[in-house]
């Protein structure tokens, strides 16, 4: 099937290269010529695993393409919007100027019958009112929202856990949903749900997902708070919840919080939301999720000052990460660079390290210490902070090879991710996040 993307962010890279790759012909346009001469010589404009490769073959196959004229997007019979909703500067509602910047710039080149299909996050309510905008055109609306994972985009793109089409009810919605269900045929063939909603289910499924993914870390590093007092271990109790089958594991990490551009803004947007719709009280939590999170930065740094007896002002304190996660050079909302720059701003000379995102993080934030290799990072450190889990730290740092380059054996382990016996034994005074 010829389709487009609008939008080449990590969303809409990822699903243009992953369309291509199941047969489909795809064009990805978006307005930034720098990532559109990236993508179109197979280079990814960002770290996620795979998807150099997947553009490459795309490109070689002749199905994939990449432009910044919107009429290339003439022809095609599905349009995905992929851009970006970032946060309101100022407020925590969504930014939807993209997203009306992407309807816009399509509308003179829809024919009847075209399926346009929103894959953004938005505040509920809005494809309805985007579906009224198109409908002079005869084109049909549909929402398909996203859920994929940095670091596991093409994975995710390729086979998720779920698909979720939202259409206006009558024969035109039904048969958008058919044509998206022949856009997905592999996955479906594979075993995955295929749920058809009403427009606003299909919005509120991400909202709500993510609500509950920030709700369930929120929740067990609130646990972490009680068991600091209690001295009691949130690793223990998190692995004693998660074998519940009602609880699972996945998503009760403790530690320093989670960031990143969906959580935190994704659950700002759906509080401002609710609130517009007179509900905020149904989701006042999310407010308390919220101030969860940020407690466990200023917990880690805590930590830090402590183990230090109260002098942080010129020591030398490592760094370990400065991704939002592992697997990932992003670097939006990171608690890792936040961490560094508080501990920056109690005078410590702070040197970040990490495998990929030390550009962003440069960038960003010229007043830290950067180093490209771990060790030279850890050479001469008063502490060492484990922030994101890459492997390269959480598997690959042997505690006695850190012993020989450091200052002072002292780890804080905001990730909760190293062996705290081996560490303890090779000398250390490892402390961890909401561990004894
Ligand atoms: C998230 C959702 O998972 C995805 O479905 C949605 O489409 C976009 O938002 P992403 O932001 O890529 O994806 O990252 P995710 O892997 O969910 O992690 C988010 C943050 O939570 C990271 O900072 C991570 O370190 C943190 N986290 C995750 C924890 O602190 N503990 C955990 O147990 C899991």
């Amino acid at each position: 099937m010829r389709m487009s993307v609008i939008g080449c962010g990590y969303l809409g890279a990822v699903h243009a290269a992953a369309m291509a790759s199941i047969g489909h012909d795809v064009i990805g346009i978006d307005v930034d010529e720098d990532k559109v001469g990236m993508l179109s010589s197979g280079d990814a404009p960002f770290f996620e695993p795979q998807l150099s490769g997947l553009l490459q073959a795309g490109l070689d196959s002749g199905r994939l393409r990449f432009s910044t004229r919107m009429e290339d997007a003439a022809g095609s019979t599905v349009h995905f919007i992929a851009v970006g909703t970032p946060q309101l500067p100022g407020g925590h509602a969504a930014d939807l100027r993209y997203v009306e910047a992407a309807i816009d710039g399509l509308l003179p080149h829809l024919r009847s019958g075209d399926v346009v299909a929103g894959k953004s996050t938005v505040p509920v309510g809005t494809a309805e009112r985007l579906a009224e905008r198109l409908s002079p055109t005869g084109a049909i609306l549909l929402w398909n929202p996203e859920f994929l994972r940095e670091g596991w985009a093409v994975h995710d793109t390729l086979t998720p856990d779920r698909l979720v089409v939202g259409v206006l009810s009558g024969p035109d919605g039904d048969r958008a949903a058919d044509m998206l269900r022949q856009v997905y045929a592999p996955a479906i063939d594979a075993g995955t749900p295929y749920l058809v909603t009403d427009l606003a289910t299909a919005e509120l499924v991400k909202g709500a997902a993510n609500a509950f993914l920030a709700t369930k870390i929120s929740f067990i590093n609130a646990m972490a708070e009680i068991a600091e007092a209690a001295g009691a271990d949130v690793t223990l109790l998190a692995d004693a919840l998660g074998y519940d089958t009602r609880i699972g594991r996945r998503y009760l990490g403790a530690g320093i919080g989670f960031g990143g551009g969906c959580l935190p803004k994704d659950i700002r947007a759906f509080a401002a939301r609710a609130e517009e719709l007179g509900r905020g009280d149904a989701v006042g939590f999310l407010r308390e999720v919220d101030m969860i999170n940020l407690r466990r930065r200023d917990r880690a740094v805590q930590l830090v000052v402590d183990a230090l007896g109260g002098l942080v002002f010129g020591r030398r304190i490592a760094v370990l990460g400065a991704a939002f996660k592992p697997f990932s050079d992003d670097i939006r909302d990171s608690p890792a660079l936040d961490v560094a720059v508080r501990l920056r701003g109690l005078g410590a000379d702070v040197v970040v390290t990490d495998p990929a995102a030390i550009d962003n993080a440069a960038a960003l934030h010229p007043q830290l210490g950067y180093a490209r290799e771990r060790d030279d990072a850890l050479r001469d450190a008063d502490a060492v902070v484990v922030v994101t889990e890459w492997d390269e730290y959480r598997r690959d740092l042997s505690p006695l090879h850190a012993a020989g380059l450091v200052r002072r054996r002292i780890v804080i382990d905001g990730r909760n991710c190293l062996d705290a016996v081996a560490w303890r034994a090779a000398g250390w005074d490892y402390r961890g996040m909401g561990r004894r």
